[in-house]
């Protein structure tokens, strides 16, 4: 259905207008809206901070770097391209997300490259029935062929399919290879990429080992050549006119020659076999180490992004790769040696023999390419779905969904929809082998037309009398090498160029992960955290259409309790996300000590939090452990243990343990235990009372615990914030909130209300309608 409804009255208000139309200037203005120089941009081709962006596009007569057809979203973190319909090229279309406030610019906006259409032009009459566009996100950026194609194409063909269960978030393609994927000019110029790669890896990794497989391959290279060209005199030897005991007693040190140097050649190999082995999963080790510690470094928004992460399962795929690589290097560097030194005899002996090489190699060359540039393709188009059928999979293994899987009979629902998913894999499987199947004919008819032809022409030579008979036969015994080692190349080319695509990804990935990383090098928070204020923050979840925060103004000071409260959705623990940085704001400011998140070292800003979030990670650790990761940059306190154990009650839970401090807490792990909900919170609040930092925030604290232990934990909170720590609460008992120094009530992102509880109460308000009607609750049982 488009978005929004044609006949929505509010739309009318915020439909796009002349004045909306994106100039480039606009683009310069949206500086306004909180941008700053560093926040990264995205355009086609392009990766590239605001400024650098900004300044491009600012430069009179500058080809911008957009396309029609491709939208823009903007907000404080990122510009994004999206695919567009073609009908809304060239102007703001309804799919603009509504703007948060009446006063003009949106703090989050979609728009349209303006290139071609003037000012005051672009806007429609009527606001178009588009759809929805679908989000290239970050592959927009990264795959340049998506965008060039976007250009020219129609709206992608699958945006309209929804799915059973994943409705719209379910999308793959049968899209060919890109171009820049399949040609044989391409797998060349990315093969020395590939290659740097992993030898820079390789370096870090094991250097010894590298130089061991470098070395052996190098000798293995002047073994093979001396080999070749020994024969030919082996040859010219044994069909000469001399008596036979003379040619034994000159052949004799020759045939030595030839023996000793293909067991130089057999020892090489062996040690680039062993090295390579040794080498290889090192790298692949360095390479996984490498993305998972971008990974973590990654800002929260991002690592909600689904094509961040289909592309970070890719990435994974690829560090594995690495290994790989580094034995089809060896292997492709193998065979190289052997074509070079059949080339080498072939130039030796006549020079028109070797284009008949190339023209062999040529078709094999291409039919690889091409069949690796399909297989890789489709890798990262079906990654979704990959994912999504691993998810059913583990539904349908995994302990935590096993009850209800079992008691409301989900087990066959999930086999239908993992059997019609994973048909869909196997049938993309299928048809990518029917493509190999015919490249790979098609390569294998031409390469033999070729092998003919090199034959044909020794043959004429021969005839000609233009080349002798021993000649004839070396040049002979180094194609047939040559065709044997062209085979082997030929199948290690494809294993390196399809493993190398995905390597290549898994450092285009690092590379995002890295410019997607909260910034280390901003501000430091400079103890104590006096305050902490909020000034018309707005914020909207990447791809939502409504904000989830819109204009909210608080303020917190050191030694205060503050309660948010409000219904389900009204923007709660949202608003506790961005007060402690883990998300930026779309507009407005989140400001500690009166500096904006955005400018400050996040690092230093968390040091300060301590924080129980709604849905607290269960660490399938042991119990020590789940206590003791709330500071894990230091050794384990006993003294801070055991306080943080008694201050929320976790103590009782380990002491009721097997195993006490040391029990595991993961059932699907040998001598694994579970806790009960409340028994895991409080755990989830010992962590976060070990970290001990002065800003402590709790999301639903005790929504599982019992009426006893929920008294002492908040009399404990009392008692911290008496002795200065900033306490930010998120509950929905507010016979629990009554003593917070203030509480803010929102609603729809919006704080509604705002003071003490008795102020509150006295106002008749909202707060107090929500007090009464618990109140009334609790003394009707
Ligand atoms: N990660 C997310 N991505 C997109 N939208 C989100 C995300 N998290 C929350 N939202 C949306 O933001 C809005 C506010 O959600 P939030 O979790 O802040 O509510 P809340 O007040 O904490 O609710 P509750 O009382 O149920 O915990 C909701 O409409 C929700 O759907
Ligand atoms: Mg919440």
């Amino acid at each position: 259905m488009p978005w929004p409804p044609p006949n929505d009255s509010d739309q009318d208000q915020n439909r796009p207008s002349a004045r909306h139309s994106l100039h480039i200037s606009r683009i310069l203005e949206m500086t306004a809206l909180g941008l700053t120089g560093r926040d990264r941009v995205a355009l086609p081709g392009r990766h590239c901070s605001f400024s650098e962006c900004a300044g491009d596009i600012s430069k009179p007569g500058r080809k911008v770097p957009m396309q029609k057809g491709l939208l823009i979203w903007v907000n404080s973190t990122s510009i994004r391209g999206w695919r567009a319909p073609r009908a809304s090229a060239g102007r703001l279309t309804s799919a603009m997300p509504r703007p948060p406030t009446a006063s003009g610019w949106p703090a989050t906006a979609m728009v349209v490259s303006m290139r071609a259409t003037p000012r005051g032009r672009g806007a429609p009459s009527a606001a178009p029935a588009v759809t929805p566009a679908e989000p290239l996100a970050s592959r927009a950026f990264a795959d340049k062929t998506v965008v060039r194609r976007a250009s020219h194409r129609q709206a992608p063909t699958r945006s309209a399919e929804t799915d059973p269960l994943f409705g719209r978030g379910f999308r793959f393609s049968y899209d060919p290879p890109s171009s820049a994927d399949a040609s044989t000019r391409a797998a060349l110029r990315k093969l020395p990429s590939i290659i740097g790669i992993t030898l820079r890896l390789g370096y870090r990794a094991d250097p010894a080992a590298l130089a061991a497989v470098a070395v052996s391959q190098l000798v293995m290279g002047v073994a093979t050549s001396a080999t070749y060209l020994t024969a030919q005199r082996l040859l010219t030897g044994l069909f000469s006119a001399a008596p036979a005991d003379e040619k034994i007693h000159s052949l004799l040190p020759v045939a030595a020659f030839v023996a000793g140097a293909m067991a130089i050649r057999g020892l090489c190999e062996a040690v680039a076999v062993a090295a390579s082995g040794r080498l290889g999963p090192r790298i692949a080790q360095m390479a996984q180490l490498t993305l998972l510690e971008q990974a973590v470094r990654v800002e929260q928004v991002t690592m909600e992004d689904a094509d961040f992460h289909n592309r970070l399962s890719t990435a994974r795929q690829g560090a594995d790769a690495t290994a790989r690589v580094t034995q089809s290097t060896v292997g492709l560097c193998g065979g190289a040696v052997s074509i070079l030194a059949a080339l080498w005899v072939l130039v030796a002996l006549n020079p028109l023999l070797t284009p008949l090489l190339f023209v062999a190699l040529a078709p094999r060359a291409w039919g690889v390419a091409r069949t690796a540039g399909a297989r890789h393709a489709s890798t990262k188009r079906w990654m979704e779905l990959a994912r999504q059928v691993d998810l059913l999979a583990q539904l349908m293994t995994h302990h935590e969904s096993a009850e209800e899987v079992r008691a409301h009979r989900v087990g066959g629902f999930l086999l239908a929809h993992y059997r019609r998913l994973a048909t869909l894999s196997a049938d993309e499987q299928a048809r990518l082998a029917r493509g190999e199947a015919f490249t790979r004919s098609l390569a294998g008819a031409l390469s033999g037309l070729a092998a003919l032809a090199t034959y044909g022409v020794l043959l004429l030579l021969v005839i000609d009398g233009r080349t002798t008979f021993a000649t004839a036969g070396t040049a002979a015994f180094a194609i047939r090498s040559s065709m044997m080692s062209l085979t082997g190349f030929v199948m290690q080319f494809q294993q390196l160029y399809q493993d190398g695509l995905l390597t290549i990804e898994w450092r285009e990935v690092c590379g995002h992960a890295r410019a997607e990383a909260v910034p280390v090098r901003a501000r430091p928070l400079i103890p104590p955290v006096e305050t902490i204020s909020t000034h018309g923050l707005h914020f909207t979840y990447p791809g939502a259409r409504t904000p989830a925060l819109d204009g909210v103004d608080i303020d917190i000071q050191r030694g205060q309790v503050v309660a948010l409260v409000g219904e389900n959705g009204s923007g709660k623990s949202t608003l506790a996300k961005l007060l402690t940085g883990l998300y930026l704001p779309s507009s407005g400011s989140v400001r500690w000590n009166g500096v904006p998140t955005t400018e400050l070292d996040r690092d230093t800003l968390w040091e300060q939090v301590s924080l129980v979030s709604q849905d607290f990670v269960q660490w399938p650790f042991t119990a020590l452990a789940n206590i003791v990761v709330g500071r894990s940059d230091r050794p384990a306190e006993g003294r801070r243990l055991t306080n943080a154990a008694r201050s929320t009650g976790a103590d009782v839970v380990v002491d009721r343990l097997d195993d006490g401090w040391s029990t595991l807490l993961a059932r699907e792990f040998f001598g694994g235990t579970n806790l009960s909900g409340g028994q895991w919170q409080r755990l989830g609040l010992a962590r976060a009372w070990y970290r001990g930092a002065p800003v402590l925030v709790v999301d639903e604290p005790t929504s599982a615990l019992d009426p006893a232990a929920e008294i002492d934990v908040f009399n404990k909170i009392t008692e911290l914030a008496a002795n200065g720590t900033m306490v930010i609460l998120i509950t929905h008992r507010l016979a629990s909130v009554a003593r917070a120094d203030r509480i803010y009530v929102l609603d729809a992102g919006q704080v509604v209300e705002r003071g003490t509880h008795a102020a509150l109460m006295s106002t008749n308000g909202r707060y107090a309608a929500m007090y009464r009607l618990q109140a009334e609750q609790f003394l009707a049982t």
